[in-house]
């Protein structure tokens, strides 16, 4: 990809899309994990420190088109400022009048952040006059937003017609190459970790993923649904009936396919998620019928870390039980740290992994954890994303 090496930014007004739709903190509204504002730090100190005048673009949450002050960016721009130690002005607004005399100001080097793309509702349009207002402040456009790259908006997509330069932030870079290095062109053996809630929004990246793996571990509420297709009783447990005969199916993918496949071989279950205090671990051919399953047992965490061992690429999406309700977090946070320890290619995607790996303290241990949620399973299921073809359209034009 040409990133921002390949432009010359000194003295130019540069367009930065970032993904600064952060977590805030209930109580005192301030960010509350700054993963996705530190990623792009290396983007926007080049642009400053080359003299470029950073315009730091981004939507907060989905305020639907109407400007709802509790998703502005300002808490973003105050924790920005404190990283950066240098004021980061947030203009009252993303086009218009007063912010391109706020951009006209800005001196070589300077920076500002743009209030909330979604505050109207031509940013989610992907609305042309909208995107070529958004333009009109860029001599160069950089995307540095993988995690909203999946979405066909105005700020990452509609503008890149309508502006001269174009390149990828570093940010941007490195999840493209991550996913190279992880999917499309793995050291082999390459295992991926599936797990999460619903079989329902994994089928995509399954029926994607097969084909190109060796060994594929299933955990999560959605293994419930392969052990009930199994034959399996899951007494009280999530399950998604309709997709029972399209988990076999994908079962037997894999087996013509000759991928290794783990599902759980014991689980930790409890009368409801609430009552943990009972929860206990038993074989998955003996889960009682008034009783739930809420986390993988010790003896899947084995058998599957035991299969990662052999691996030299690792891909984790979707935690292995209810990890944000103890005693349910085990396997997830064995998972994190087996990963945390491993020399394979680790590669962690999606909001909740993402989470999991940074509560077990592993995230900087791991070898990449991307900043997309939905971006990264659009990535996994083979779609091309259209924020990404838009920038290489314009990048191979130049
Ligand atoms: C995300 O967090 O998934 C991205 O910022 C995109 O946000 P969206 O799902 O509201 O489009
Ligand atoms: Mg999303």
């Amino acid at each position: 990809m040409k990133t921002l090496d390949h432009v010359n930014v000194s003295g130019k007004r540069v367009f930065i899309r970032v993904d600064f739709n952060v977590p805030l903190d209930k109580k005192d509204g301030r960010v509350a994990d700054d993963a996705r504002i530190q990623a792009i730090l290396p983007t926007l100190r080049t642009v400053m420190d080359s003299g470029g005048k950073a315009i730091l673009a981004s939507h907060l949450g989905r305020p639907k088109g109407k400007v709802v002050p509790e998703m502005s960016l300002a808490p973003v721009a105050r924790h920005l400022a404190g990283i950066l130690g240098k004021d980061v002005p947030l203009a009252p607004d993303c086009i218009g009048a007063t912010v391109r005399s706020m951009v006209d100001a800005l001196p070589n080097g300077g920076v500002i952040l743009l209030e909330n793309l979604r505050f109207h509702p031509e940013e989610e349009k992907n609305d042309p006059d909208f995107s070529k207002e958004l333009a009109s402040l860029a001599d160069v456009y950089v995307n540095d937003a993988f995690a909203v790259s999946h979405r066909a908006h105005a700020s990452v997509h509609g503008i890149i017609r309508f502006v001269p330069v174009c390149a990828a932030g570093y940010q941007m870079a490195k999840e493209v190459e991550y996913f190279k290095k992880s999917i499309e062109n793995p050291r082999r053996p390459l295992a991926v970790v599936i797990g999460g809630a619903k079989v329902s929004t994994k089928i995509g990246v399954l029926e994607n993923l097969i084909p190109k793996v060796d060994v594929l571990i299933i955990g999560g509420a959605m293994a419930n649904t392969f052990l009930k297709a199994q034959g399996y009783r899951v007494g009280k447990s999530m399950v998604e009936d309709d997709f029972i005969s399209k988990a076999l199916e994908l079962l037997k993918l894999a087996q013509d396919r000759n991928v290794r496949v783990l599902l759980p071989v014991d689980v930790v279950v409890a009368p409801d998620m609430e009552s943990g205090a009972q929860a206990r671990v038993v074989d998955v051919a003996s889960v009682p019928e008034d009783a739930g399953i809420f986390d993988v047992g010790d003896r899947t965490v084995k058998a599957v870390t035991e299969a990662l061992s052999g691996c030299a690429t690792i891909v984790w999406n979707g935690p292995l039980g209810a990890f944000e309700t103890p005693p349910f977090e085990k396997a997830t946070f064995a998972l994190a740290a087996f990963l945390g320890s491993s020399k394979a290619l680790t590669v962690i995607g999606g909001g909740d992994s993402a989470s999991a790996v940074k509560k077990a303290g592993m995230d900087h241990k791991v070898s990449y954890v991307s900043t997309g949620g939905g971006a990264f399973l659009e990535m996994m299921e083979g779609k091309s994303l259209p924020g990404i073809e838009a920038l290489e359209a314009c990048m191979g034009k130049e």
